[in-house]
């Protein structure tokens, strides 16, 4: 079961032979699939061999196998995680029931736009990314973008799968559509708005991957506990491949801080003019761009009350993050969760219903496994000897979404006035000439071993490759 056939035009693990009409409504849809990603895909990389991972099997061990591929002839495929033998639900109003292996008829709606407003943000994301790679700041980086965006694309056909199977004709209309919106077309944007911004640089991308892939991870942690069993198995498997997105974000901005560190030790300045001169990238700038991709990620977790959140789990759509190892009722009809609100001219908590408060709770698991990355990010700084600390700004800041929206915060968590606000605001989110500058800094490396400037090399290479091995042929 857990085999990947390769034999196949759809490579799978789910017996996709057996189901002719499935099949048939899949390889239909694969060939537009292939236009879009001709289309929107990585620019002008075509025709280059890169060294990817590909699944061969969903086993936690020895799942992925590496080699040179042409991108659009990645075997993008439908992989599900073993069933877990007589799985029941686990929290809800249908708690110790068999969980669904079918779509409840009442719960249609609902679990059909989770799945397309999950499957919306996959191809959006490489949508985003898809001029990064003329900039690449070394193979090394090129190759986990490409990575990245491959899976990414592998992320929308999980999703379609699922539509095309158990949604019938509305499954198949949405599998189009998925493949109909653009990243920041206003007359047919993406779902979710942080999926409509430019990823215009690098800096950017290991944000984002750092930031909104971690989006990602949240949402399919919750999704992985649905009673809607191929829901759960489906993302289960999805969440081993985000696992490496983060890391690429993860790891790129921690080589960017030690490279800014090294210059400023180098230099023995903490000016940003003079570490620009040097083509580094000031650690204030960095904060910067924390801030920003902090703030537009936390929004995606949606309005802090929200009573969509408790029907989606009282009806068991969606859990909470890591909900088997809570020790509640899994109900919770009688919890109640702090949020939020501004009263009086000040930020102040108001206790309501947990069940409402379920976006809220997410977002604040989501805040908590965000600091501790950000806290290795300042052990670099801390270990090149420099007073600096790099921190994730208040979750009232510059939020776009609920009881917060619009409210002017600084980034401690003060409400301040319009005035300051717009007096001091370039001193918290990036500026125009701020992305100048970093745009400025983005040339293409592309000789095996070398790195841009403003990144430090990696300690170690993808799959115990050597660091300056060649992970793209240019052809
Ligand atoms: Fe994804
Ligand atoms: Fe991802």
């Amino acid at each position: 079961m857990s085999t990947i056939d390769y034999q196949e035009k759809i490579p799978n693990n789910v017996n996709l032979k057996e189901d002719r009409t499935l099949q048939r409504a899949l390889e239909r849809w694969q060939p537009s699939y292939l236009d879009w990603w001709q289309d929107m895909g990585p620019d002008g990389s075509t025709n280059f061999d890169v060294y990817l991972r590909t699944a061969v099997s969903v086993d936690p061990q020895g799942w992925a196998q590496f080699g040179h591929v042409k991108m659009p002839d990645y075997r993008w495929g439908i992989f599900l995680n073993p069933a877990e033998q007589d799985r029941k639900i686990h929290f809800g109003d249908h708690l110790g029931e068999a969980a669904w292996q079918d779509v409840p008829g009442e719960y249609r709606a609902n679990l059909r736009r989770i799945i397309v407003t999950q499957g919306d943000t996959e191809p959006a994301s490489v949508e985003q990314q898809r001029h990064l790679g003329l900039t690449a700041p070394s193979q090394y980086d090129l190759r986990n973008l490409f990575q990245v965006n491959v899976e990414e694309g592998r992320h929308l056909w999980a999703m379609v799968y699922l539509l095309h199977k158990y949604f019938g004709k509305d499954g198949r209309e949405e599998g189009e559509a998925l493949l109909e919106r653009r990243s920041g077309q206003t007359d047919n944007p993406r779902i979710l708005e942080a999926f409509n911004e430019e990823t215009p640089d690098w800096l950017s991308f290991f944000m984002f991957t750092y930031f909104t892939d971690r989006d990602g991870k949240f949402q399919l942690c919750a999704l992985a506990e649905s009673s809607f069993d191929p829901l759960a198995r489906t993302t289960k498997f999805m969440l081993t491949e985000e696992a490496h997105h983060m890391f690429v974000g993860e790891s790129g901005i921690s080589r960017v801080i030690q490279r800014t560190c090294q210059a400023m030790n180098e230099l023995k300045t903490d000016d940003p003019a003079k570490l620009r001169a040097a083509g580094v990238i000031d650690l204030p700038t960095i904060q910067r761009y924390l801030n920003f991709h902090f703030s537009v990620t936390i929004d995606l977790f949606g309005a802090d009350e929200s009573s969509n959140a408790a029907t989606f789990y009282t009806t068991g759509l969606k859990g909470r993050f890591e909900e088997g190892k809570r020790t509640d009722d899994h109900q919770l009809r009688n919890d109640s969760y702090r949020v939020l609100e501004l009263r009086d001219g000040q930020l102040r908590e108001k206790e309501v219903p947990m069940l409402n408060a379920l976006n809220e709770v997410l977002r604040d698991d989501y805040i908590t496994d965000s600091k501790s990355g950000v806290e290795r990010w300042n052990k670099v700084i801390e270990k090149a000897g420099i007073p600096f600390r790099l921190n994730v700004p208040h979750k009232a800041f510059h939020r776009n979404i609920g009881a917060l929206k619009g409210v002017k915060v600084n980034p401690q968590g003060q409400v301040i006035s319009d005035n300051e606000w717009n007096a001091r605001n370039h001193e918290w989110l990036p500026s125009e000439s701020d992305r100048a500058f970093v745009a400025s800094l983005m040339g293409r490396v592309v000789e095996p071993g070398k790195f841009a400037n403003w990144i430090a090399p990696p300690v170690m290479g993808i799959n115990r490759q050597p660091v300056n091995f060649e992970y793209v042929r240019f052809n």
